[in-house]
């Protein structure tokens, strides 16, 4: 099998000769592609994939043909649109989900073919004598670079294409197409061009997407577009300019069939003189508009679009960008790749977050759809903290799409005979899609990882409005489901028992008391009893209201109180660690050098031969040692590490960035750095080999993380913010800005020295390696860098 045990084994030479992407030219601020290798256009198209949160596009070149079709995933998606398909269960059980919802993709309206002197602008060709795309992170653009020579007339052709999807116009996407004739005029065509027919990949019936109504024009067209079976709509509107004007006399439309509209435009250029060609797109659908205005919305923004100009967006777009990295970038002096490799994280991670209270992130962001657009556990867990400490705003929103999945959750919860709510694993709109039931349903960790989230937002920010009119109700709905999910067992001693459970280890299912979900849910249930506590009697008319609409009495909360003190805690005093749960320590022994790492082994296995294999698939009480790290000793934490590690084959992106952050914590700094460059090279140097098929979302937020909280040390327990920093051998420094109740602090570690300095913001005690450290505006804490 195609697997790397470690980032130093990996021959990226001998890689270029397996079809697997080349390593990016090392860039601070760019991902550049030098050549055209048809083998690995489904990477760059990840890599180069743009997004909003609300409008995704795959980093497809524009160039379509049948010769391309077999190495072209071209992707075009609207957060929250979907379609519906029926499972097939060879038997089927209660509570089993009846159909699947996927993430459609949509009409691919970025199809333009250049002719130069009547012959087709190809990468395939050999007149092609330069290409090179790069994604710039700064401006946050996609650019594309052509010269195309022809052999006839002995003309060469520059091309420059400039793909943005709006980071400030949430509903707005352009092109620009720029082309100059060299040492001669040329004259030059173009045909544009929608596809209809677009393949969703994840799904297998046909989900045709009909229109209910359109217009089509000389300068493009407006629809809007129904799905099948799901009952959403959304509208499209694009419309083109040349030389930034309005060209009917030069456009021509293909017919007026909007089955397949295709335009062309053909004109003399002069010698070094520029055509421009723009293409402005424009997508509302029902998740945040009303049905019957789709249309008029489309139109209106495409229409103030072309009124600002292509060079407006930019702008507005490198503003933003801009903005963002002066908030939130990670500077790593010392090593220009691991700075390329965060900022790529980071740059994905950002404009892959929504800004919606009605969506979230799935697993692969806009990017792909492997998960088919399913948000799981990874966004509360590895994503949310990076917007929580940098802009918390985005942390409230991505925990309002769990607010308003709340019934569907109480549903899914009377579903599977429980009480209160109960989140389905894999979904985009609450619906459970998850069919290996023993890996997904199982997983109900899940159930405490939203509440953990809204506890570190609220300690966070301080937002006491959220918790109140939102937080709490999801906190007690959930504990109610999880109170009811365990039971007393005498054989336990009596303990409160979570049986038959899938922890974050999915290669240990239906297994009892997954020492992760007990010690969440324990967490859980005693926070909830402290919410309940605070609600009533902060707010005593709110907590009337809930209580009584959730019929929640005193006797309820007492038993929460009770299952958390009684829960049972795996642990064998032999070893000194938390046993993963009741069984694993009685599985056999596997030899670890048999087993592939870094990819799913679950795929190569029958699930009989996996389970009783003591292999861990990712961090499971290893992320327990970080997640509720200030309930175990260093003692505890370094020998469940050095325990745990060894046995795991890291078979999810999610699980390298925690054992680095562990691993720095206990002082383990060797592997803390190569977890570390295994979590932030996971989609640049395609680890698991299958970028193609979209970012791994969480592993971007735990690359993150494992500095933020690995190397830095950052940690949020009751006591307040804290540092314990180390420097990577390979760094000679680095620094980020973090923001915390209100204070935005900008940390920076170099040989020698940590510096925490309070930018904004009231001054606020932090501790540093323990230390307690009052800082104050203009008085940064400058101390001994230790590790
Ligand atoms: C991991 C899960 C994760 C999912 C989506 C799986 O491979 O084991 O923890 O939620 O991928 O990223």
């Amino acid at each position: 099998p195609c697997t790397v045990q470690d980032y130093a084994l990996i021959d990226v030479d001998a890689l270029l000769d397996t079809a697997r992407p080349q390593r990016a030219p090392v860039d601070p601020w760019k991902i550049i592609q030098t050549a055209w290798e048809p083998l690995r256009a489904r990477y760059w198209e990840t890599v180069f994939a743009l997004s909003n949160g609300l409008i995704g596009l795959r980093g497809c070149l524009e160039e379509r043909s049948r010769a391309l079709r077999p190495f072209q995933t071209p992707g075009m998606y609207l957060n929250g649109i979907y379609g519906y398909e029926a499972y097939e269960h060879p038997w089927y059980f209660p509570g089993f989900a009846t159909r699947k919802h996927a993430m459609l993709n949509l009409p691919d309206w970025c199809i333009v073919h250049i002719y130069v002197n009547d012959t087709h602008v190809s990468v395939t060709s050999s007149q092609l004598q330069a290409f090179r795309r790069e994604l710039d992170l700064r401006d946050g653009v996609l650019r594309t670079f052509m010269l195309w020579k022809d052999r006839a007339s002995g003309v060469s052709v520059r091309i420059e294409i400039i793909r943005l999807v709006s980071m400030a116009r949430r509903h707005s996407a352009a092109i620009q197409f720029t082309i100059t004739p060299v040492g001669g005029s040329a004259n030059v065509s173009l045909r544009y061009a929608v596809d209809q027919h677009p393949t969703t990949s994840t799904l297998k019936d046909q989900h045709y997407l009909c229109f209910r109504r359109y217009q089509i024009a000389p300068d493009g067209f407006l629809a809007t577009c129904a799905v099948n079976k799901s009952e959403q709509e959304f509208a499209m509107a694009v419309k083109y300019r040349v030389n930034g004007a309005p060209a009917e006399a030069l456009i021509h439309s293909l017919g007026e069939n909007i089955v397949d509209p295709a335009w062309s435009l053909t004109t003399d250029v002069a010698e070094a003189t520029t055509l421009t060609f723009t293409v402005h797109a424009c997508f509302f659908t029902c998740v945040e508009t009303p049905a019957d205005e789709l249309m008029e919305h489309a139109e209106t923004q495409v229409l103030q679009d072309i009124q600002d100009g292509f060079p407006a967006l930019l702008r507005e777009q490198r503003a933003f960008w801009r903005a963002y990295w002066r908030r939130a970038d990670v500077r790593i002096d010392g090593h220009p790749a691991d700075q390329q490799a965060v900022r790529f994280s980071l740059f994905h991670l950002r404009q892959s977050h929504p800004d919606d209270p009605h969506r979230s992130i799935g697993a692969n962001g806009l990017t792909g759809d492997h998960y088919c657009g399913h948000v799981f556990w990874d966004t509360e867990m590895y994503m949310l903290p990076h917007f929580l400490y940098t802009e918390p705003r985005l942390a409230k929103s991505l925990l309002m799409y769990r607010y308003h999945l709340l019934d569907k959750a109480r549903q899914r919860a009377r579903e599977m005979d429980g009480t209160g709510a109960m989140y389905s694993w894999n979904s985009i709109n609450g619906e459970e899609c998850g069919t290996v039931f023993e890996a997904s349903t199982a997983q109900y960790h899940l159930q405490s990882a939203i509440p953990f989230a809204i506890a570190r937002y609220v300690d966070a920010t301080d937002d006491a409005a959220f918790l109140r009119d939102y937080g709490a109700e999801i906190v007690f709905e959930t504990a109610r489901y999880m109170a009811g999910r365990g039971a007393y067992v005498p054989h336990k001693g009596g303990r409160f028992c979570i049986n038959a459970v899938c922890g974050p280890d999915e290669y240990a299912c239906g297994v009892n008391n997954n020492c992760y979900t007990n010690m969440l849910c324990q967490w859980h249930l005693r926070y909830a009893v402290a919410v309940y506590g605070w609600l009533r009697k902060t707010y005593p008319t709110q907590w009337a209201r809930l209580t009584n609409q959730l019929a929640l009495r005193e006797d309820e909360v007492r038993a929460w109180q009770r299952a958390a003190d009684r829960i049972y805690i795996p642990f064998n005093k032999r070893l000194g660690i938390h046993e993963q749960d009741d069984t694993f320590l009685s599985l056999d022994p596997v030899d670890m050098g048999t087993v592939p790492h870094f990819t799913d082994i679950r795929e190569k296995l029958h699930p009989l031969n996996l389970w009783r294999m003591q292999v861990v698939k990712q961090a499971d009480v290893v992320l327990l040692m970080f997640v509720l790290g200030d309930q175990f000793s260093k003692r505890v934490k370094r020998a469940n590490y050095e325990f745990y590690e060894p046995r795991t084959c890291h078979g999810s992106s999610l699980s390298a960035s925690i054992h680095s952050i562990v691993a720095a914590e206990i002082g383990k700094h060797d592997d803390a750095y190569t977890y570390f460059r295994h979590s932030a090279y996971m989609d640049l140097n395609d680890f698991k080999n299958n970028v193609a098929e979209g970012v791994h979302s969480a592993c971007l937020g735990g690359t993150w993380m494992a500095i933020v909280h690995g190397f830095a040390g950052m940690r949020t327990y009751a006591r307040g913010l804290s540092f314990a920093p180390t420097l990577p051998a390979a760094w000679e420094g680095y620094r980020f800005r973090v923001v915390y109740r209100g204070r935005h602090l900008l940390v920076d570690v170099r040989e020698g020295r940590v510096r925490v300095t309070l930018e904004r913001g009231a001054p606020l005690r932090v501790f540093v390696y323990e230390k307690p450290v009052q800082l104050q505006r203009r008085a940064p804490y400058v101390g001994e860098l230790r590790g």
